[in-house]
């Protein structure tokens, strides 16, 4: 299968943004830690990282032929972002919704997705574990 690895604004800090909340692992670890899960599972695991809205649509409108599941971190924008929720609804994709931290424990406004309705599952709370659930959960 061919899975997209998408994670949004802020996640490029990785390791060093409040790992308090978000760990110590960074962005490049992160990645490489699930292509290779996924290559031992023998699947293709394509990821892209942006801060930017638009990318991100960009990315699931080009993947949408391609990608048989979308891991989709998409940080602070999905508590706001219609234009995310549309795409994902208009691309068809499957998408599995990852947070590292417990979003429905935090602030009243964290707690709101609107992707939610729209993602085929969601896994939060589980740090870094998280992302290996949403590769195995799609892939099985
Ligand atoms: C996050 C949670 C979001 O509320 C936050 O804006 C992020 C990261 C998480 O992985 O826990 O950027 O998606």
């Amino acid at each position: 299968m061919n899975i997209l690895l998408l994670n949004g604004p802020n996640l490029n800090l990785l390791g060093e943004r409040e790992p308090e909340i978000y760990g110590t692992t960074t962005l490049a670890e992160l990645e490489q830690m699930v292509q290779a899960r996924g290559q031992a599972l023998g699947h293709t695991v394509r990821a892209l990282q942006s801060n930017h809205e638009g990318a991100l649509i960009d990315e699931l409108h080009q993947s949408r032929h391609w990608a048989d599941g979308v891991i989709f971190n998409p940080g602070a924008f999905t508590h706001y972002s219609y234009a995310l929720r549309d795409a994902i609804a208009a691309t068809k994709l499957r998408v599995v919704e990852v947070h590292l931290s417990d979003i429905t424990r935090r602030e009243p406004w964290r707690r709101v997705s609107v992707l939610e309705e729209v993602c085929a599952h969601r896994v939060v709370g589980k740090g870094t574990a998280g992302y290996l659930e949403a590769l195995e959960w799609l892939v099985r």
